[in-house]
């Protein structure tokens, strides 16, 4: 579906200011601008899209609604009989997870000469993982440092985040952008061989190293080609149901659920890495999602019921550039690689309302004024309003032929539609992104819950209350790594006792004494529920 007679009508007036904005930089928001502009307009400051956590280690604390639904559930395992010594799996180290993180954490947990067992929901690489688009940040270049980096994450997540958690992140980018390219990933390069790098929102420098438009899929190919390569044993379609403790209270295993056969089988592991990813098919907020269709927020619910702490489950992603047209792929990510390239957001007047490289927090929220309280957003169609993102600048700025060779699954995304981006602009209106916290960690990944790790998107802390672009791609590698390795060691000195599910019960327990009611909700969801919502419209 092209663009209506109305909306080309309306482009017109963005080809009109397009030579004036072309060297000129739009102001970006003082602080104070910029605070007001996430209380009034930011989702995360919404109160009635939170509450308090009636139960657990966080009692009291808010998460989104649609999360604490699946957090005050019962167990998907209450009424199935597991035999606990009916071991089908016996592992140093079990990995729950088929994304980037848990693909790294497996081939360091391999490196350190641990067991490995590699269990994921739906196929191996079926992950935000391979969604991701933009880049990946590291401060390799002469002008830039890690200490310029941390500067810029910090800010970026408000001061909020964990120092340490930061440190680890900066201090082995380099690293691992040299250990993918060291495994095979091809990243963009100048003709001297020199990477490619440029800005993302927020950042200082220009370090965000990309393969096209695809980089995550670049990078889960070499890490998924390099764990079948050594042959690390993975199963596919059978996600983590719960984790087993042993009876000093550490975790020795899980309870996976093969969704082909629907059996229950037991996995026994000296060391238990969670990189099970986001919850953003929990549509928060209803909001439309960028995210796989396994972000069922599953790992945040099991290691919660557990007894694992989480941390800055108040905020919530959303990512300024979601297609918001055509209605086909509503909610999409348009990689924020469009704004680093120089495209800027534009009104109904073609007029820029904000500098195109706020960090994403406030460039969201600065979208969401334009359309609800200015309104001066443009309208579709189907009724959903968003602003301009003018694509067609970059051509101006960068040269003919740039789009393509550095934006072609954008460029392709849009031309199933009939919209040439090279030379009409993109609507677009922020989408459901990422969860910015998760499971608390320390610096290796570990959680309050000794022998237990966490990983990637279903980790929380070093990203504060804002993550900046390609600190994701960045994160998962840094800390799968980081888990898969000290997982490795630790299984070593582990000797583990009788395993037990008792927390699920004392769990449920304490749902019952806290008066929660749970409306016949279970949990972890494993799938979204679009045809129960349509069931029940
Ligand atoms: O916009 C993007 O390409 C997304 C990148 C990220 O979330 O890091």
């Amino acid at each position: 579906m092209s663009y209506t007679p109305e909306m080309r009508e309306l482009i017109k007036r963005v080809d009109a200011t397009r030579s004036k904005r072309l060297g000129h930089d739009f102001p970006r928001m003082t602080p104070k601008e910029r605070i007001e502009a996430l209380e009034k307009f930011h989702p995360d400051y919404i109160e009635s899209g939170f509450r308090a956590l009636k139960v657990g280690v966080n009692k009291g604390d808010k998460v989104p609604q649609e999360l604490a639904d699946y957090i005050e559930a019962r167990s998907r395992i209450e009424n199935i009989e597991i035999d606990l010594d009916e071991i089908a799996y016996d592992v140093d180290v079990l990995i729950a997870g088929g994304g980037g993180a848990g693909a790294a954490a497996a081939l360091m947990a391999q490196e350190e000469g641990a067991s490995v067992l590699l269990t994921t929901k739906l196929r191996f690489g079926d992950a935000n993982t391979i969604m991701a688009q933009g880049g990946i940040q590291a401060a390799d270049k002469q002008n830039d440092s890690p200490a310029i980096h941390y500067l810029d994450v910090m800010g970026g997540g408000r001061f909020a985040n964990i120092p340490e958690l930061v440190r680890a992140l900066v201090n082995d980018a380099p690293l691992v952008i040299k250990w993918l390219e060291d495994l095979g990933a091809m990243f963009d390069k100048d003709e001297k061989g020199t990477m490619l790098t440029i800005h993302g929102g927020g950042t200082s420098r220009k370090r965000m190293h990309a393969a096209r438009d695809y980089t995550g899929a670049e990078i889960m190919r070499t890490l998924r080609d390099e764990v079948r390569n050594r042959g690390i044993e993975v199963i596919e379609f059978s996600p983590v149901v719960e984790l087993i403790l042993d009876e000093d209270g550490r975790a020795a295993g899980a309870v996976l659920y093969n969704l082909e056969t629907e059996e229950y089988l037991v996995v026994r592991a000296k060391t238990v890495i969670f990189a099970m990813g986001g919850s953003g098919r929990l549509h928060y907020q209803g909001f439309p999602t960028t995210n796989h269709y396994g972000a069922t927020g599953d790992g945040l619910v099991i290691g919660y019921r557990a007894g694992a702490k989480l941390a800055f489950m108040d905020t919530i992603q959303y990512h300024p550039t979601g297609a918001a047209y055509p209605p086909q792929i509503l909610g999409l990510l348009v990689t924020e690689k469009v704004r680093g390239l120089g495209a800027t957001p534009l009104n109904i007047n073609g007029e820029q309302f904000c500098h195109h490289l706020e960090t994403r927090d406030v460039e969201s929220a600065a979208i969401i004024r334009e359309c609800k309280e200015r309104k001066l957003g443009v309208p579709t169609p189907n009724g959903i309003v968003g602003v301009w993102l003018d694509s067609p600048l970059i051509e101006k700025i960068h040269g003919e032929g740039t789009i393509k060779r550095q934006l072609p699954a954008m460029l392709r995304q849009f031309s199933r539609f009939n919209i040439d981006i090279r030379k009409e602009p993109m609507l677009i209106y922020p989408t459901l992104h990422y969860q910015n916290g998760g499971i608390l960690i320390n610096e290796h990944g570990e959680t309050n819950i000794e022998n237990f790790f966490v990983a990637g998107e279903n980790s929380g802390g070093v990203h504060g209350r804002n993550r900046l672009m390609g600190n994701s791609l960045l994160d998962i590698l840094v800390f799968g790594r980081r888990a898969g390795a000290f997982a490795a060691r630790k299984s070593k000195d582990v000797k583990l006792k009788s395993l037990t599910l008792a927390h699920v019960q004392k769990y449920h327990r304490e749902l019952e004494e806290n008066g929660v009611d749970t409306g016949g909700r279970v949990s972890p969801l494993i799938l979204p529920r679009y045809r129960h919502r349509e069931a029940n419209a």
